[in-house]
């Protein structure tokens, strides 16, 4: 006879040892702006790794990994947006003043010149690298603050033909993949032209009441940064920056000629591209070439809120950062925002393993065999899944099915007895009896 404890009534030692209630933490959610990846959305982003991981290597990219965490006042130099607020600041014990990376381009360029690769390895040297970013942005949908970026950089090559093969490989990736995007392309010309545009657009702003009109974040930009109130999405800005003066018309003879370059390499690669006079990029250190990667919608409208990569020439960056005069070029990729067009077009991210045999078992002593011989398929190198907690046939073979095996096997009492097992082929049903010893031989067989 089960012993009854009262439930209202605790004991002296369930007493001392349950938590108290003060100490239970009240909000158990995840922080703004981030998300837990389970199982399949796992299981995306890792396939989507790996493959831009070896896609790069064909491309002769070298991949290296950097730290999470860098000195804070790399990003603070060399970032358009108000890098106060974006950046997530933090001091340690010993006084430094780190932020958690922004981007990977910067913590790449502080690398690739500590480990002077710039000496040891012949230029350009191609660079690329996989991880998350931390931005503390406003909150809207497909913007995270923690997300996952693949950058590949180029340092150490001054011509557009830089450009035109990162652009080239992105397009290429994105056919590969039934992607269907719109690369958008502009010159922003060299210091000397973004320096007298800024000030056209500045009395642009000021004047004939715009100021009024546009949002708080880009008064606060305007005389500082106003190529940003380019790039804001406010309602009202988007239609005062139609009006905006434009870059291309500030462009110097050299800047031009660039431009033309990089244009007809795209057009002799066959490269579908969009000439946006308004693409200014969401940062301050690029001149000559920006571009970004749109996806298109379902009826061809290429989405700018979505970009799923963009990047340009950074010929002054390395040399902010370290001193060193070396030419750079570069893109990231947005992995979440990726991963989320592949699925939302049907396109099949990770396959599932072919040839999967399931496992079900039958009773308590059935379920310690079955342990046993998945670890005997296991070695042998088949794909096994199995539920060890399952008591239900039914629901095995319901989770079998949707795992889509080929092949079920089930151990009840009987086929413990006789040290055999079921063989079910679950495509037509049929199934047979076969001893144990000879398990692995049949299924070698069935599944070539
Ligand atoms: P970015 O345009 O700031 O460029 O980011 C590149 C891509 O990262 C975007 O196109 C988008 O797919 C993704 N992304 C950006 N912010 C978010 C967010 N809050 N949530 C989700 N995805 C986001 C850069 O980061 C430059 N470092 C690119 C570069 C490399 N330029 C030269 N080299």
């Amino acid at each position: 006879m089960p012993k009854i404890v009262k439930k209202t009534k605790e004991t002296e030692a369930q007493k001392k040892d349950s938590i108290p209630k003060s100490k239970i933490l009240k909000d158990v959610s995840r922080a703004l702006g981030t998300k837990d990846l389970l199982a399949n959305d796992f299981e995306n982003l890792e396939t989507i790794k790996k493959d831009l991981s070896s896609f790069f290597k064909r491309y002769g990219f070298v991949q290296l990994e950097t730290p999470v965490m860098e000195k804070a006042e790399m990003f603070k130099n060399n970032f358009r947006r108000d890098v106060g607020k974006e950046l997530y600041e933090i001091t340690s014990d010993k006084g430094e003043k780190l932020a958690l990376r922004s981007e990977l381009t910067q913590g790449i360029i502080r690398s690739f010149i500590d480990h002077n690769l710039n000496e040891t390895m012949p230029l350009p040297v191609r660079l690329f690298s996989i991880g998350p970013v931390f931005r503390q942005e406003k909150l809207q949908s497909s913007r995270y603050r923690q997300f996952t970026q693949v950058n590949a950089e180029i340092l150490g090559e001054a011509k557009p033909v830089a450009e035109a093969f990162l652009i080239y490989t992105m397009f290429s990736l994105c056919q590969d993949w039934g992607l269907d995007i719109e690369v958008q392309i502009n010159s922003l010309g060299k210091n000397e032209c973004q320096k007298e545009y800024r000030d056209k657009l500045i009395s642009y702003y000021k004047g004939r009441g715009n100021r009024s009109k546009i949002c708080n974040e880009c008064k606060k930009n305007l005389n500082k940064d106003p190529m940003a109130l380019l790039d804001c999405t406010e309602k009202e800005c988007l239609s005062l920056a139609e009006g905006a003066p434009q870059i291309v018309d500030f462009l110097d003879e050299d800047s031009r000629e660039y431009f033309s370059k990089l244009v007809e390499y795209l057009d002799e690669l066959g490269v579908k591209y969009n000439f946006n006079s308004r693409l200014v990029r969401g940062l301050n250190y690029y001149n000559d070439t920006v571009f970004e990667f749109w996806p298109l919608s379902d009826n061809g409208q290429p989405q700018y809120k979505y970009a799923l990569g963009g990047g340009g020439r950074y010929d002054n960056l390395v040399e902010k950062i370290s001193g060193q005069e070396i030419s750079g070029v570069g893109m990231a990729l947005g992995l979440e925002r990726m991963v989320y067009k592949l699925k939302d077009k049907n396109l099949i991210l990770f396959p599932q393993p072919e040839n999967l045999i399931f496992l079900a078992q039958l009773s308590e002593k059935a379920k310690l065999r079955s342990m046993q011989i998945f670890e005997e398929l296991r070695k042998e190198g088949f794909n096994v899944r199995n539920s060890f907690v399952a008591n239900s046939l039914k629901k095995q073979l319901e989770e079998a099915k949707q795992l889509q095996t080929r092949i079920c096997l089930i151990l009840g009492k009987k086929e413990l007895t006789d040290d055999t097992i079921l063989l079910r082929d679950m495509d037509s049903g049929v199934q047979e009896i076969i001893p144990q010893k000879k398990l692995i031989k049949e299924l070698q067989k069935k599944l070539n």
